[in-house]
């Protein structure tokens, strides 16, 4: 890395030089954040970039650039989306830090429109929401378009997508004739994290084909999920919107910045209820200080607050600078970081045996929350590597005792983001990775290409065996009513249940149980009954929910069910397992060696045929069942239940046998894993791209270029309805 120089430091020549680097970084950060959805620097990070390039400017206007970052707003919208061109500019903010920025405000406000120091201006307050902007316009009270940004000038047109968000109405009453609201759309904390799970389950469902994508915070989320071409996504995810601005409108809405958002939310926007009007720059900062005290308990991300000048005849008075307007600011929150020593990292133990060392801090408050543990990822990271060798933190490792640099991004659990050399104490040794299951005292294997270790003891590991536990009762797997996580963990402390076959001993293997389990804390006579009741309704049990619960790494909900869906029967599935998993396989102790023993068995292939199996899936599935303690587990659990078949697929005879289906756009009576799983089931094959060869295509609403495609070529289309009817299923 160059050295950093300080501005006033600076001859021309490395002004020069200086202004076409950060032109370029900030260039490239821009079009990561807003093109991409996927940002390279902090948001702290790039206004320090975006100052510094804007104190050299100062000093050396002559230098300023054509291509200027100071002289632009965003990005320039992506291919694949119309462009809009905005009837009003979309501008952007010019930020505020320290709180002298804000007296800064208040006065070259006062000095524009000529007011002294003690006449009041009133002001708002309110939060700047960490989304996107939207702009919509209404023409005779209905939605007609809607834009996002873009470069201020142009944006993309998002029409079919922002009419799928439940906050934004499609029609208004009493609105003006021409009338573009503008807002921020973001999504929230508790929808961001149940997003990013699907994604993973999704993931892992596919049998480990596929990596899943899941994003790195809720303004990325919300704005990968705005910006799809195919609406039917933008449906799926939960988006939100607050309205907080206009652009061209045919009659004004009122004479104040409130009074004109009080419209808004008149008109059935959502408006943000922490909005406040203020008599004075203390009363802002006021504000933001009890707007920055709620932060963490919003359930959605806010970077700052927003002032503005709340008389709008003088905000048409003071107009705009070549960006950014003069009657508002952004006060924006210092980055959620904070240093602070790492007092020790302890490993956790998961299902699947995976080792993650967690980071254990001295107590910070980071972004008004206390924060006291931080994900420290793998081993390589705590060494200085990414997952593929390469430096990060320029190689810095980190080691007990030193000082780092915890950040929260959004809700997501906290991180270590770098660590500070110059405080290292000089008895810090680098930190030595366990080669044994701080648990169980397993060895600890770390397989070529993973990046994880992972403990080998299985079911004798308590960790895991209670991981393994906790994942069978959950909702997806055997979804017992009763015996949720708490429950299973304490049963386990006692030794009542140690492996899932004994959960259906437990009423019989103490013959009392009944008895003592009313012994126990929190548990009556009714309560105890109840439980043996909902263990006992849980002997029937479908397939692809038992192979489900298993636990297996990479053998989710939807591969379970296909692996179901294709076997019929547990006999059928075991009978291929057991042939896959011959005995020399069992006996090596490297992935290498017992992949190439698996591949060579005629069952790999059969299993790998599969549609939606791929090999992680299946190596994972053999090593399971090639180990006898595993192998132990699944068999004494199968013993006690009855594992219903899967219906064979009545694919002769069905009027989509053999024809080739493809869904689109968004289906309203199921998911499209189960649409697929049903039309798989009677015999069709389903893709996902329409061609020649595509027979059928079943569109539902937000339907686009697919439907296009097949009536080009003349493909019969159905809609969701009439596919049912067609099926039988109607
Ligand atoms: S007012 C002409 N109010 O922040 C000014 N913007 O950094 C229009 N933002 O592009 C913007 N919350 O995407 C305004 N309460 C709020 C906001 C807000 C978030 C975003 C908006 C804008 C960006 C500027």
């Amino acid at each position: 890395m160059t050295r950093t120089i300080a501005v006033d430091q600076l001859d021309a020549e490395q002004a020069a030089v200086e202004l076409a680097r950060l032109a370029d970084a900030l260039a490239a950060a821009n079009s990561a954040y807003h093109t991409d959805d996927a940002p390279v620097m902090s948001d702290a990070d790039f206004d320090a970039l975006k100052r510094r390039n804007a104190a050299i400017e100062e000093l050396f206007p002559a230098l300023v650039r054509a291509d200027s970052p100071s002289r632009q707003v965003g990005a320039a919208p992506a291919d694949g989306f119309e462009k809009v061109t905005h009837a009003v500019r979309m501008l952007s903010l010019s930020n505020a830090f320290a709180e002298s920025d804000v007296a800064e405000f208040d006065r070259t406000i006062r000095n524009f429109l000529g007011l002294s120091e003690t006449e009041i201006i009133a002001y708002t307050a309110e939060p700047k929401i960490d989304g996107l902007s939207l702009s919509l316009r209404y023409e005779s009270g209905k939605l007609i378009q809607a834009a996002t940004r873009g470069d201020g000038s142009q944006g993309e047109n998002v029409t079919g997508n922002a009419r799928m968000i439940a906050d934004i109405p499609r029609v208004i009453e009493g609105a003006p004739e021409i009338f573009e609201v503008r807002g921020e759309v973001y999504m929230s904390h508790a929808d961001f994290n149940a997003l990013n799970a699907r994604i993973l389950a999704e993931a892992e469902g596919d049998g480990g084909k596929r990596i899943g994508k899941t994003f790195a915070n809720p303004r990325n989320a919300a704005a990968g999920s705005l910006r799809q071409l195919d609406a039917a996504i933008t449906r799926a995810r939960p988006l939100r919107f607050f309205a907080y601005a206009w652009g061209e409108l045919s009659e004004p809405l009122a004479e104040t910045q409130f009074d004109a958002i009080t419209r808004l939310a008149e008109f059935g926007f959502k408006t943000n209820p922490l909005t406040r009007r203020c008599d004075s720059a203390e009363a802002l900062l006021a504000q933001y200080r009890k707007i920055e005290a709620q932060r963490a308990t919003l359930g959605y991300d806010i970077d700052g607050v927003v002032y503005k000048v709340d008389d709008l005849s003088f905000q048409t008075r003071l107009g705009f600078r070549s960006t950014t307007p003069r009657w508002a600011i952004a006060h924006k929150f210092p980055a959620e970081l904070a240093w602070t020593r790492l007092e020790g990292i302890d490993i956790q133990v998961g299902r699947t045996g995976a080792l993650s060392p967690v980071a254990r801090l001295k107590p910070v408050t980071v972004g008004g929350v206390v924060v006291s543990n931080a994900t420290l990822h793998n081993e390589d990271y705590i060494s200085g590597r990414d997952n593929s060798g390469g430096e990060i933190r320029e190689g810095r490792d980190i080691r007990v005792g030193d000082w780092v640099q915890v950040y929260r991004a959004g809700d997501v659990i906290p991180k270590i983001a770098d660590v500070d050399l110059s405080k290292r104490v000089q008895s810090a040794v680098p930190y030595e990775f366990p080669r044994h299951c701080p648990v169980c005292g397993s060895e600890a294997i770390r397989e070529e290409g993973d990046s994880v270790r992972r403990c080998s003891g299985g079911m004798i590991c308590a960790a895991q065996a209670v991981e393994k536990l906790k994942h069978f009762v959950s909702r997806a797997a055997f979804d017992i009513e009763g015996l949720g996580a708490k429950q299973v963990e304490a049963f386990y402390q006692d030794g009542w249940i140690r492996t899932p076959a004994e959960i259906f001993d437990l009423e019989k293997s103490y013959g009392s149980g009944l008895q003592q389990l009313q012994n126990r804390e929190g548990w009556g006579d009714k309560s105890a009954k109840k439980l043996f009741q909902a263990i006992d309704e849980k002997r029937h049990i479908p397939l692809n929910r038992f192979l489900f619960a298993l636990g297996i790494r990479h053998l989710g909900e939807v591969a379970a069910a296909t692996l179901a869906r294709h076997f019929g029967s547990w006999d059928a599935l075991k009978t291929v397992l057991n042939d896959a998993a011959g005995e020399p396989a069992m006996a090596a102790t490297d992935a290498k060696a017992r992949k190439a023993l698996l591949s060579e068995s005629p069952n790999w292939s059969e299993l790998l045929s599969v549609d939606g199996i791929g090999e992680t899936l299946v190596q994972s599935l053999l090593t399971s069942i090639a180990q006898p303690a595993e192998r132990a587990m699944i068999d004494d659990l199968a013993d006690r239940l009855t594992i219903e078949d899967v219906a064979a697929p009545a694919s002769a005879g069905s009027p989509v046998a053999g024809k080739t289906v493809v869904f689109t756009g968004t289906l309203e009576k199921m998911t499209r894993a189960e649409a697929k799983a049903r039309a798989e089931a009677l015999g069709a094959k389903v893709s996902g791209s329409v061609s020649k060869k595509t027979d059928l295509l079943v569109a539902g609403p937000g339907a686009g270029s697919k439907a296009k495609k097949a009536g080009e070529l003349g493909i019969e289309i159905l809609d969701e309805d009439g596919w049912l009817e067609l099926i039988g299923q109607a």
